[in-house]
């Protein structure tokens, strides 16, 4: 069976044309069915039933955490937090961290130009609020991030270092092992002897007050935004060698609102959550509480989006059942080949992106001179192709390019050569008939 036809969407409107997965992923039924399964069958809250029903719907939670600890290299699933999406698992790690005296007044966080905004304004909090700084490092000619600028960046000011693994508009891929290989370089973590304790981290002797961490730990942390790695190929935050990365369930093929937060256990130990409440909480009395220290609860107050869970473990059991990253990987490799290929054929388009097909995804962002990308959007749109226009989210980075209205056509493993055929046809009558 073609992978299309495991996208119900595709049946209910066919000849629909869907070139937006940046934005958001399609789902496939075993995503559908298994959500609506787990509704219908095993539905009840967690963390509070003895009955049946409860303990099926805990399990099915658990088994979540663990498939998506094992698709990313985690230790185990208590290191897996649920958020609501990408843009709220940084929030909570940014103001944790902050609540957490990681980082203090005239720190700095280092991003790339390209982020999304979801690895910005989380930042600019923190520096509106409490005085920290953020600087952008530059990216080189053919979209790779410019390591110089990063090395001549990192200082003893230098705190956090918070970098996406793909953009959501260029589609190049950031080399992150070699980001932290520079930081191993830079930082020697142990600058002068451990203090005595076995099994203290840096953050614990900073609470306890009987030394400052920075003295000893020199070493930024390390933060990726996974949002448009994790959907595209296998991600391993062990051989990455960062301390937290983050990712948006929607764009993997699970439901919207959940998001993943992934960090070191030590790290998890260590961060103060900005929210609490029940579940994250030990004891309650009239004047104070207590915080849970169990993981991943102390993150988690309240509900959980449960059935957002399920939705995350059907996705990646159908990424499982299809072949894996493995094959994932190689039907989105050929559809970005014959893009690029399209691509060289079409000079009135101006790509905002790398043409190396071995360091990007399908993310394909243009502008053509002349026609705005609304109308191209529009038309494209009058004829079934769905694409993006505008900013993207990412406005430091369009103005740093100085384009505001572009358009972004991106693939997914559901996506056919003769989408794209259809797409670049009907891009030239754009073309024509609207310069
Ligand atoms: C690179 C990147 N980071 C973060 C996000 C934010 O994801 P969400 O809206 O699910 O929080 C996106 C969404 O487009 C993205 O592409």
């Amino acid at each position: 069976m073609s992978i299309k036809k495991g996208f119900p969407i595709f049946q209910t409107h066919p000849g629909l044309i869907y070139l937006d997965s940046t934005a958001t992923s399609q789902k496939p039924s075993h995503v559908i069915d298994g959500v609506a399964e787990y509704l219908s069958s095993s539905y009840a809250n967690i963390h509070r039933g003895s009955y049946d029903i409860s303990e099926q719907s805990e399990k099915l939670y658990v088994e979540s955490k663990e498939i998506v600890a094992k698709n990313i290299g985690a230790e185990n699933w208590r290191e897996i937090i649920y958020t609501a999406n990408s843009t709220y698992a940084l929030n909570l790690l940014a103001q944790s961290i902050w609540r957490t005296w990681i980082l203090k007044k005239w720190d700095k966080v280092l991003v790339s130009i390209v982020e999304h905004h979801a690895n910005v304004v989380p930042w600019l909090i923190l520096k509106e609020d409490y005085g920290i700084e953020v600087e952008y490092i530059e990216i080189n000619d053919d979209y790779t991030l410019d390591m110089d600028d990063l090395s001549q960046r990192l200082d003893d000011k230098v705190k956090i270092v918070s970098l996406a693994h793909v953009s959501n508009t260029t589609g190049q891929i950031f080399d992150l092992e070699k980001v932290n290989k520079l930081l191993d370089e830079k930082y020697s973590p142990h600058p002068t002897p451990l203090p005595e304790g076995e099994g203290k981290t840096a953050v614990s002797h900073l609470i306890s007050g009987e030394t400052d961490w920075r003295q000893w730990q020199k070493r930024p942390l390390f933060i990726v935004d996974g949002s448009q790695s994790v959907p595209h190929f296998a991600v391993d935050v062990k051989k990455i060698g960062c301390d937290a990365m983050f990712f948006t369930g929607h764009k993997v093929f699970a439901d919207s609102g959940i998001g993943v937060l992934w960090a070191k256990e030590e790290l998890l130990n260590e961060l103060k959550p900005i929210f609490s409440g029940w579940g994250a909480i030990g004891r309650v009395e009239q004047e104070s509480f207590t915080h849970s220290t169990t993981l991943p609860d102390k993150f988690e107050p309240g509900t959980p989006n449960l059935s957002g869970a399920v939705s995350l473990l059907k996705a990646f059991e159908y990424i499982e059942s299809i072949g894996g990253y493995e094959k994932l990987e190689k039907i989105e490799q050929e559809l970005v080949d014959y893009t690029l290929e399209k691509l060289e054929n079409t000079p009135d388009i101006q790509l905002i992106g790398g043409k190396d097909k071995n360091t990007r995804v399908g993310v394909f962002t243009f502008y053509v001179p002349a026609v705005h990308s609304f109308d191209i959007s529009d038309y494209l749109a009058d004829n079934n192709i769905c694409v993006r226009a505008g900013q993207h989210c990412a406005e430091p980075f369009m103005e740093h390019e100085g384009q505001h209205h572009t358009c972004r056509m991106s693939l997914h493993i559901y996506n056919t050569t003769e989408d794209i055929d259809k797409f670049f046809e009907v891009l030239s009558n754009a073309i024509n008939d609207l310069r």
